[in-house]
């Protein structure tokens, strides 16, 4: 089946693997192809001065230290709505590029009933059945996607708060606090799961690949797709053959 998103994914995929490129070791995969490497990064920056400008404007008490960074506390108010818009539009284009790896499944509801052992890291590899993202991936992008919703309705009624009425706004700026809230808290979790809880995840998102390891131990699923092997238990029976075949003959 294809769709219009589809098609236009595909075509942005090209286009820009046509300019920068991705070298794919022996014993790696590839992960994330060049576009999706710079939505990722453009929406992580966007992000990043939403967030840095909206703690000035939320708090000039405890932030006031950061408004010399965008040119002043005017020049902060002006610019925070314009960097939302840009994460949000940039955001839309990742949405497109993840909305098929991110559907919800079976396996993820299973993968939620068993986040405390996920989160405890008593279990070094994950169940059988995780795909390309696991649940907790999953989860993080579609908190992202309701709250970038809510951000952009609340944010535009704060924007022209001289022409909405007054409880409105009222309203509009304790659900713009609490998707900052969400964000924040999900942002903090992503930053550690990509980069000191699971070494070599980072490296995904910027020379594009993952160790064959690093596949077969965090995504099973899509290890086995891509690497061509019908499950984790071929790695290991290879592993085990592995001392009889570099002993030395006699
Ligand atoms: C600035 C620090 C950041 C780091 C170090 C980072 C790192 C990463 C890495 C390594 C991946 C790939 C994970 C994988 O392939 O399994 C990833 C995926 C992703 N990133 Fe980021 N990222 C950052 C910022 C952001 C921001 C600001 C957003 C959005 C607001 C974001 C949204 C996502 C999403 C939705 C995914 C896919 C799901 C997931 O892996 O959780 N990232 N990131």
């Amino acid at each position: 089946m294809s769709s219009s998103i589809e098609r236009f994914d595909e075509k942005a995929r090209g286009a820009f693997s046509r300019h920068g490129r991705t070298v794919v070791h022996r014993g790696e995969l590839l992960r994330h192809p060049v576009y999706t490497r710079v939505l990722h990064w453009s929406v992580a920056i966007s992000f990043i001065l939403s967030l840095l400008s909206g703690f000035a404007i939320y708090s000039p008490w405890l932030y006031r230290w950061l408004t010399p960074l965008f040119g002043g506390g005017p020049m902060t108010r002006f610019l925070h709505p314009w960097f939302a818009l840009l994460f949000t539009v940039l955001f839309v284009f990742q949405f497109m590029n993840w909305l098929a790896p991110m559907r919800w499944t079976s396996s993820d509801r299973r993968w939620m009933r068993r986040i405390r052992a996920y989160v405890s890291n008593t279990e070094k590899r994950e169940a059988e059945d995780v795909g390309f993202f696991n649940g907790g991936q999953k989860l993080y992008f579609w908190a992202i996607v309701f709250s970038a919703v809510l951000f952009l309705i609340t944010g535009l009624l704060l924007w022209f708060d001289d022409v909405v009425p007054r409880w409105l706004v009222a309203v509009s700026y304790v659900l713009h606090d609490i998707a900052a809230l969400v964000m924040l808290a999900g942002f903090i979790i992503h930053i550690y799961e990509g980069t000191a809880a699971q070494p070599g995840t980072f490296r995904s998102m910027t020379d594009g690949t993952v160790t064959e390891e690093w596949a077969s131990t965090h995504h099973p699923v899509w290890y086995a797709e891509v690497a061509g092997r019908a499950s984790r238990q071929d790695d290991e029976d290879a592993r085990e053959r592995e001392p009889e075949r570099t002993e030395p003959r006699v």
